[in-house]
This record gives C-alpha cells, structure tokens and sequence, in this order.
C-alpha cells in the first residue's frame, strides 16, 4: 500500500471536532453530531466511487446509524470486512476514542479510490453507531443480515482506539496466545494476528497482544463465528515500566487518560500512533484484497 497522508486523517479527525464543537460537545448515538458525523464520512465516499447506505437502528428510544460502504467489484461470497465506531460517548467529542480509528479507515477507503485498487475480493467498510451504549449498531448489522450473507463475511477487522496519546501498540489476540482471552478465538483469527504482527516487525515496532473480547464492535461478529482482528493503543489501563521502555511515553499513567472524557480532543492524539496504526491498516486492506479467504497473504 502507498504511505497514507498524515494530513487528511488529521483533517477528517479537525472535521469530527468541529461538528462535536457545533453540536453541544459530543458525536454521542442519537445525537445531531453523530447524524452530522455519519453524513461527513458517507459524502466522502460516495464521491469516491463506493456504494453507501446509511443503515438505521433505534436504541434507548433514539435513532442511530450505521454507515456500510460496499467498494464494487471483488468475489461476492468472500468478503473482507473491516470497521470503526463513529460514535462517541456523552461526556466528550471521543477524537481518539474512536475519531482515530474512524479518520484513519476513512483515509484508506479514499486512498484505496485514488488508486483505483481492483481486488479480488469482496471489500466492505463500516462505520459503527451506538458502539459505546454496548455494540448496539454492530449488533444490529450483524442479526440482520441473512445467514446466507453472513457466511459470506470471511473475516472482520475492528479499529477503536489507535493513536491514544501515551500509546501502546497491541494486536488483538487471535491465536490464544496470552490465554486471557475471554472468547475463543475462530479459526483464521490466528492469521490476521500474524499479519499484523509482521507489518509492525517490518517497521521496527515492538507490540503485545491484547486479549480479544467483546469490548468493541468485533465482539458482535464474534458471537455469530466469524474470524476477527484489530489494533488498539490502549486505553484506561495503566502503562507499565517494561512497556514505557518499548514505547515511551509515562509508566503508571494510562494509555489514554482521556479516556471517555471531555478532554478526548485533537489535542489527545499521538501523530506517529496513527501514522503508523494508519498505515498498518492499509497494508493489511492491500495484502487482504487480494489474499484467500480468511486474512492475508
Ligand atoms: N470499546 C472501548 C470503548 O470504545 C475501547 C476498547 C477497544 C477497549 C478495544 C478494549 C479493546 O470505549
Ligand atoms: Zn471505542
Ligand atoms: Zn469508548
Ligand atoms: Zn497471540
């Protein structure tokens, strides 16, 4: 994949601030900030060339949606999907949770346009709503698709979190290695983690595994059997001693210590985070395009 532009995530993630700004301090489900954030992220790619719908779902008595964006062409029965939640919580306009991960595949969509990329698979973009009130948009993506069309869904790929400011670099466990994983791991997981892993090997970053659950949107795919990945930089767990000496940044504080608060700004990110999480993400869309089913290459 070529380098992503630092400079247009940086700006989709100025956007999410600006409509959180505008609308009472947040982009939180059933707010006009989420609807104004969905609205940002469907205009760009539809002018890219995908095929978009704005999928919406009631919660808590309040509207959310969903935005699916198909990329055309590719083997239909073997879909690679990957996904971001949009949605923040109440108390702040969640830029690093998760305008990061939203910005950044946002970016490898458009770039993905700008290439003209022809894969030979299947590739479909998400952008998640209500993630923060319990995966309720993913939840709903997933339990109303019909079997047949989620058995086409050959992995799934989840971005929340990945330029938190005193980063950490993790790897959602898919091979049980840590043995702390809560979920059993479906078979091709193991393949993603991989691929992952020899990317940041290839740039020289040290990471860890995270243990997979169901704390973001991959829990919903999880739970119908479907193989998951994802990165993460931590978020309201403590950075210890050993990791400060891999990565930087302070031990004894936390990994985001915006975490789901106010101060959840532009100024609570880490720019080589997410240049690097960024480009990690394009790699694995390039290498997955064009690999078998599950992973990569
Ligand atoms: N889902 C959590 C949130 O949005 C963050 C998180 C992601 C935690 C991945 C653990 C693993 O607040
Ligand atoms: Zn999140
Ligand atoms: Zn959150
Ligand atoms: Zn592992």
């Amino acid at each position: 994949a070529p380098p992503l532009s630092l400079a247009n995530i940086k700006a989709h993630l100025a956007r999410f601030q600006a409509i959180a700004d505008a609308n009472g301090g947040n982009r939180a489900h059933g707010s006009p900030g989420f609807l104004a954030s969905a609205n940002y992220v469907k205009n760009l790619l539809d002018g890219a060339g995908f095929v978009t719908v704005l999928q919406p779902f009631t919660y808590g008595g309040l509207t959310g949606y969903n935005v699916i964006a198909d990329w055309p062409g590719g083997d239909p029965d073997n879909v690679f999907m990957v996904g971001a939640h949009l949605d923040s919580v109440t108390a702040g306009p969640g830029i690093d949770d998760n305008g990061s991960g939203s910005a950044a595949l946002l970016e490898v969509a458009l770039e993905m346009s700008r290439q003209g990329l022809k894969p030979s698979r299947h590739l479909r973009f998400a952008w998640w709503g209500a993630e923060e009130l319990g995966l309720r948009g993913s939840a709903h993506y997933v339990n109303d698709l019909p079997v047949s069309e989620r058995k086409k869904i050959k992995a799934y790929v989840n971005f929340d979190m990945i330029a938190s400011p005193n980063v950490g670099y993790f790897v959602y466990d898919g091979d049980n290695g840590t043995g702390a994983n809560v979920i059993t791991p479906p078979e091709g997981s193991a393949e993603l983690e991989r691929a992952f892993k020899s990317y940041y090997a290839s740039i020289g970053v040290f990471v860890q595994d995270t243990p997979l659950n169901a704390r973001s949107d991959h829990g919903s795919f999880l739970a119908v059997g479907i193989p998951v990945g994802g990165i993460f930089s931590g978020a309201e767990d403590i950075k210890n001693v050993a990791q400060a000496q891999m990565w930087g940044g302070t031990a004894g504080r936390p990994f985001d210590p915006c975490y789901h608060q106010a101060c959840d700004t532009v100024s609570n990110i880490d720019d080589t985070a997410l240049n690097r999480n960024a480009n990690a993400i394009a790699h694995l869309v390039w290498a997955s395009s064009v690999a078998s089913a599950p992973g990569v290459v």
